[in-house]
């Protein structure tokens, strides 16, 4: 990938520019929390995006991305917003970065990654992480502290893309540290780093490469019912509410609202012990809070799909400790921790099965944790 990168910035800008990448990630446990106060669990991976970058003197951006083999060219001002998807998120760093006080000068880039797209990876979070990162380094001396690169790449999902995301993708993506998980509180923004080792064990990501293109932002619904429901409670965020809590009011909100709301509570705890029994090597209530989690997504917040749930019930018959959605939801892949012994037959099995069913085989990935955004080495 950095070849093909170098090769094509030499011969569209010459001279070369300095390049950096950010990862996409895993989230072992704690989905949909992030934006409700409560606690992640996630890791970067070793997918990335890598990206070229050097100033050009003018005041204007011009990118190059490889992979989609499109070129964009915009200016730094509100009003010359890309008309091109990948382009407005490059563009909604750079503005997000200015809206802060930060500097952003014309710069030429050309960009690639091996992220797979729509499988719940967060390639998004991945591409604005990098871009996020070298402009800091670029441009701000690294000023701006981590903590605000990963709200740059929050508020161009907002501001610039339409996704009211939480924080936990490009946290991820920002702070990821090789061999290890982090939990974040995303209410306090404390977080840890859990050194993650398994002994006997495999982690690994089975991708259905589907991905449910859903009217109306069904990720911002699930969003302001949560809300809705916090209001109700007259609580800031659901981490603040408990199921006694979320009883007492079940008669004055809908019973879709509450399903969503009982799944955030009851998934908040289960982020909590898992981490506890990764550090004690107690695998089998880590698998059995993600079957936990898979049921909740599935049933109350309903964001699973078909694809994904059949994806869940064959790694349960196949003995795989614990399976799980993983990532917004409506496609992309399951996250799985398997024992060694187990896992030869599990992929087997989930490749035969489910292309028998959907007429393609999913794609396997191992996890390898790795480190997030920094400037690559040439
Ligand atoms: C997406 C969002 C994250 C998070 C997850 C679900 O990846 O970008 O902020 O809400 O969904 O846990």
């Amino acid at each position: 990938m950095k070849e093909t990168i170098k090769q094509h910035f030499s011969e569209r800008f010459g001279a070369a520019g300095v390049l950096y990448a950010s990862a996409g990630r895993i989230n072992l446990i704690g989905e949909h929390t992030d934006y409700n106060g409560g606690f992640v669990f996630p890791g970067a991976i070793d997918k990335v995006i890598m990206a070229e970058i050097k100033p050009n003197g003018t005041e204007k951006v011009r990118v190059y991305s490889v992979d989609i083999d499109e070129y964009a060219e915009f200016g730094l001002n509100e009003e010359d917003a890309p008309r091109q998807q990948w382009a407005r998120y490059i563009f909604g760093v750079c503005r997000e970065i200015i809206k802060r006080g930060g500097r952003v000068e014309g710069f030429d880039a050309v960009f690639a990654g091996n992220v797979p797209l729509g499988a719940g990876l967060s390639s998004s979070a991945a591409l604005e992480s990098c871009f996020a990162f070298a402009l800091n380094d670029m441009f701000n001396d690294n000023k701006i502290d981590k903590f605000e690169l990963a709200k740059i790449g929050q508020s161009t999902e907002h501001n610039y893309c339409g996704v009211n995301c939480g924080i936990m993708d490009q946290f991820a993506s920002v702070f990821g540290k090789k061999d290890n998980l982090m939990r974040l509180d995303c209410r306090s923004l404390e977080y840890e780093y859990f050194p993650f080792k398994l002994d006997g064990y495999r982690l690994v990501l089975v991708d259905s490469k589907v991905k449910h293109e859903l009217v109306d932002s069904p990720y911002n619904k699930r969003r302001a019912s949560c809300e809705h429901v916090a209001k109700t409670l007259g609580v800031e965020t659901l981490r603040d509410a408990e199921l006694a809590d979320l009883e007492r009011v079940k008669d004055s909100i809908s019973q879709e609202d509450y399903n969503r709301a009982k799944y955030v509570i009851e998934e908040k705890q289960r982020v909590l012990d898992v981490c506890d029994a990764l550090q004690k090597g107690d695998y089998a209530t880590v698998g059995d809070r993600m079957y936990k989690t898979h049921e909740g997504m599935s049933k109350l917040y309903e964001v699973s799909c078909v694809e994904l749930d059949y994806l869940n019930d064959i790694a349960k018959e196949c003995g795989v400790t614990g399976s799980r959605i993983m990532g917004g939801g409506f496609g992309g892949c399951t996250i799985n921790l398997v024992k060694d012994e187990l896992y030869d037959n599990f992929i087997a099995t989930a490749k035969k099965k489910f292309s028998e069913k959907y007429g393609h085989e999913p794609q396997v990935y191992d996890v390898v944790v790795s480190d997030g955004a920094k400037k690559v080495e040439d």
